[in-house]
């Protein structure tokens, strides 16, 4: 492995920090890698396995000004390129705006989601809730050849070079780059070259949703009317539709009206779903109504006669209540734990003539952060490749395959002390079945104070990974992931290598 240290930033966090997400684990990097070359610790890398796994991750610099809060963290992307049966590495924060003014500053300048607005010593910010950071540290796809990053509570887009990682910029979208911003969880459809999007925030009408298309212009745009503000994290699409939610889990309405912003469970009110042709306007949104629930992820979406079939998380228990039991810490982040929420893979069936919603539970099993191929995003998928959690914690302790078709699942559990990341699904250079290719992941092996990054058979995970690779230090868990091929990606294939392609 040729290492080499491209930067690193000086961390204001306290040596003796005992916050749970950011020690163990949850351990911010401080040093930007390039690893060329990596060392196979078991099995070997397969040669078809072509194109990058990037990860994001929340990965603070400073403290917070009173809570730390894990989604507050500053937004760092790993990235794993595979090519001719080699890997290289690399890591790099997004230079956001808040980044370059925190690192001016050398102390936070901005509140968390856990802190009150008001305590931000800087009057201005984003996010929906307002006079937030914009960490772009929820999400991550490529779209146009460029990896963009983002935020949960919308925020601007960044654009990074997805081979070097160095940030480029920002969405500008010839200007018309909403002033609301944009939420994590983009759709960038691999069959059409679009990015579907929305964001949302606090005045009405509450929902935006957009599409840009192949040549990164903006050439759809429209109002999403909601009855308030609401706290939507995801979307999906089908090859005709794009489906939003109103869940039942936003801001108590009186408490925002006194400047509070309490995210409350409604379970009076339905879950609702919005469909909406991909180019639609807001009087064409059909709503459907379903039980109650809040859904962090969707997996995917398809057309199947009059129905669209929409898959996703429903969370049992979308606000768990402070039982008393576990760790100050682990109280207050109740809220991340999977099997605190129940989330188990869901599907709901919108009739498109008649209105009506169908909805079945798909398995008994709590797993969270399902992937697919995604060359079969919004047609009918058979697999989902999700993450199994840590009772208790924010942290994946594998990785379980769901076939949809016959409910089975196999599962693959990684060592005690070892976490994983969200998987991605990477097919296999001229793959024709939909599992015919690799799912790839990185860990943070506590044991070992080392991380690795596994390649496994994507049709058959549960036989353990073939081949198992080395990074140059220990990572932070972290958030949501992406499989970009290496066709996707500009400068890919006439380099020498990718890795030392600059490629934009
Ligand atoms: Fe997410």
């Amino acid at each position: 492995m040729d290492v080499e240290i491209l930067g690193r930033v000086l961390s204001t966090l306290p040596d003796d920090d005992d916050h749970p997400y950011r020690t163990g684990p949850w351990r911010p990097q401080t040093t930007e890698w390039k690893a060329d070359d990596l060392t196979v610790v078991e099995g070997e890398i397969p040669a078809d396995l072509d194109g990058l796994y990037l990860r994001n991750t929340e990965n603070p610099v400073h403290p917070a000004l009173e809570r730390y809060h894990p989604f507050d963290g500053d937004g760092m992307i790993h990235a794993v390129g595979f090519r001719d049966g080699k890997a290289f590495y690399r890591n790099r924060f997004v230079q956001t705006d808040g980044l370059i003014a925190e690192r001016e500053a050398g102390v936070p300048l901005w509140a968390g989601i856990a802190d009150r607005p008001e305590k931000s010593p800087r009057q201005d910010g984003w996010g929906a809730r307002g006079r937030m950071k914009d960490a772009s540290s929820t999400d991550v796809v490529v779209h146009a050849g460029v990896a963009l990053t983002s935020f949960y509570q919308c925020g601007d887009l960044y654009r990074l070079n997805p081979l070097t990682l160095e940030t480029l910029g920002k969405s500008d979208w010839g200007g018309e780059f909403p002033s609301c911003g944009v939420s994590a969880h983009t759709k960038s459809d691999e069959n059409t070259g679009e990015l579907l999007f929305f964001n949302y925030g606090k005045d009405a009408p509450y929902m935006h949703y957009g599409v840009v298309d192949a040549d990164d212009r903006l050439v759809h745009y429209t109002e999403v009317p909601l009855p308030g503000p609401r706290l939507p994290h995801d979307m999906a699409f089908t090859e005709n539709y794009a489906i939003l939610n109103d869940c039942p889990l936003f801001w108590d309405a009186d408490l925002l009206a006194k400047g509070h912003h309490a995210a409350r469970f409604r379970p009076d009110l339905p879950l609702r779903l919005g469909v909406i042709p991909r180019r639609g306007t807001s009087a064409q949104i059909l709503w459907f109504e379903a039980a109650p629930t809040y859904v962090l992820h969707f997996v995917n979406a398809y057309e199947e006669g009059d129905e669209i079939v929409l898959d996703g998380f429903f969370q049992g228990d979308p606000e768990p209540r402070d039982t008393g039991d576990g760790s100050f810490y682990q109280r207050m982040f109740r809220f991340l734990a999977l099997d605190r929420m129940q989330t188990r893979l869901h599907r709901w069936r919108l009739n498109l003539r008649t209105g009506q919603c169908r909805e079945e539970r798909l398995t008994d099993s709590i797993t969270e952060f399902g992937v697919l191929n995604n060359t079969y995003g919004g047609r009918r998928n058979r697999y989902t490749y999700a993450a199994s959690g840590v009772e208790g914690w924010f942290l994946f302790n594998g990785l379980v395959k769901h076939d949809l078709l016959t409910g089975k699942e196999e599962r693959y559990t990684l060592p005690e002390g070892v976490y994983g990341s969200e998987p991605a699904m990477a097919p296999r250079v001229g793959s024709t079945a939909e599992d015919d290719g690799y799912l790839v992941t990185l860990t943070t092996d506590m044991n070992e104070d080392r991380s690795e990054c596994l390649i496994f058979d994507a049709a058959r995970p549960a036989d353990g990974p073939l081949a198992r690779l080395l990074l140059p230090e220990r990572i932070s868990s972290g958030t949501h992931a992406t499989w970009a091929p290496g066709s996707a990606i500009p400068g890919w294939a006439g380099a020498d290598s990718p890795a030392t392609s600059v490629g934009l």
